[in-house]
């Protein structure tokens, strides 16, 4: 570790929420009950769709908005009644909200200089921030003279110059160009990585979640739908709604219905070997499908997509839509039947009246491979 490592390390605190509810009125409850605990130095991605409650979930977290009931605590300490500049928190917003009229080091200083910070100490940290970020070359500008991506950096110095126990983000790269959004992200995890700080990420980008995370935390309407690693997200999702938030193109959704040995779609179709009876959504990934000649399941296409790098098939199976994604290239005639194998390793079964994953669902399957195999 560096010197510049190490001048700017936060004492990274846990955050915990017992019970947190927020109701604006009582026809808007954005948070109907929740319960989470966030470890000390983790990256914690909050992802969901627009007007889910993640910004407000953070804003109770930093003070902005206090919560209706609950309790919230940052290194063990209840903070739910706290003003926010004394929980230990530092924030990171989407439109910068730096001051106009102050150059960049007045900026990145501002919260110093109000909690009385001497001039010298204020000047030491804002140049090793200014380092980390790239910025030293700017910190006389004002931050009409600067790009998005170094005003959006300011923002970022601003926050940990202070040294917080807690960052918080909420969609920070969401005003930047693709290629910006890339590098920050890049950036971002380098410098959690150095700084340590107990990171929660607001994002509705599933790739800002998935590189950024140690775990995302998937929020529908206020719920937690799943809180874990992105790869347990990806290939376990616990409910349909993540199975079909994460990955591009979602997963397909087939409803099935289970006959006591196999699972068929509407038209008969057997797709995957089960024991169970009754009626089911199976999921499967567009890479999780192959088309291959003699492929036991059979679906016709609609539209083919070329992306470069592979392409996408729009099909159409027993009434539903059903999305391929194959390897560039592949030779497939567009007026014809597409003869598709599901890779039975990769299936996901959901209750039909809940949308939740059923775990293990076809483990009793798997243990007679033999006819198993005459699905792949
Ligand atoms: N100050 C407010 N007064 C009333 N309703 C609000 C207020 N702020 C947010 N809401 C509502 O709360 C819900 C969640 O908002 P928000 O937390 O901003 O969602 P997100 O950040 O996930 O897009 C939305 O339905 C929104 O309209
Ligand atoms: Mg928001």
């Amino acid at each position: 570790m560096t010197a510049i490592d190490t001048a700017i390390r936060a004492a990274a605190a846990d955050i915990e929420l017992i019970g947190v509810t927020k109701a604006y009125d009582a026809k808007t409850v954005v948070i109907p009950q929740l319960d989470v605990a966030l470890r000390p130095g983790e990256f914690t991605v909050v992802l969901g769709p627009s007007g889910c409650g993640k910004s407000t979930l953070l804003q109770m977290i930093a003070g902005l908005e206090r919560v209706s009931g609950g309790k919230i605590l940052i290194g063990g300490r209840e903070v739910q009644n706290l003003e926010p500049k004394h929980r230990g928190c530092a924030m990171v917003f989407q439109n910068y909200a730096l001051y106009p009229h102050m150059t960049v080091a007045e900026n990145m200083a501002y919260s110093l200089k109000v909690a009385g910070v001497s001039k010298a100490e204020r000047a030491e940290r804002v140049a090793t921030v200014a380092k980390m970020l790239g910025l030293a070359d700017f910190l006389a500008r004002k931050p009409g003279q600067l790009s998005g991506g170094q005003r959006q950096r300011v923002a970022i110095g601003r926050a940990i110059i202070r040294e917080p126990g807690v960052l918080l983000f909420d969609e920070p790269l969401s005003n930047l160009d693709a290629q910006l959004r890339h590098d920050m992200r890049v950036e971002l995890a380098d410098l959690h990585r150095r700084i340590g700080a107990t990171s929660v990420f607001v994002t509705h980008d599933q790739v800002e979640a998935m590189t950024l995370a140690d775990r995302i935390l998937i929020l529908n309407k206020g719920h937690i739908e799943q809180f874990d690693t992105p790869k347990a997200i990806y290939h376990h999702p616990a409910s349909i709604f993540v199975a079909k938030f994460i990955g591009s193109p979602p997963m397909n959704i087939l409803a099935v219905t289970g006959d006591g040995s196999a699972l068929r779609l509407a038209d008969g179709q057997v797709v995957a070997n089960f024991a169970g009876k009754g009626s089911f959504q199976l999921g499967i990934r567009p890479e999780d499908i192959t088309v291959k000649a003699g492929g036991p399941i059979k679906a016709q296409i609609r539209y083919r997509e070329d992306l470069g790098s592979h392409e996408i098939l729009e099909a159409d199976i027993a009434g539903q839509p059903l999305r391929i994604a194959t390897p560039f290239g592949a030779e497939i005639d567009p007026t014809s039947t597409l003869s598709l194998s599901f890779s039975q390793a990769r299936l996901h079964l959901f209750d039909n009246g809940t949308s939740r994953a059923i775990s293990n669902a076809f483990d009793q399957t798997k243990s007679a491979p033999a006819s198993v195999k005459e699905y792949q």
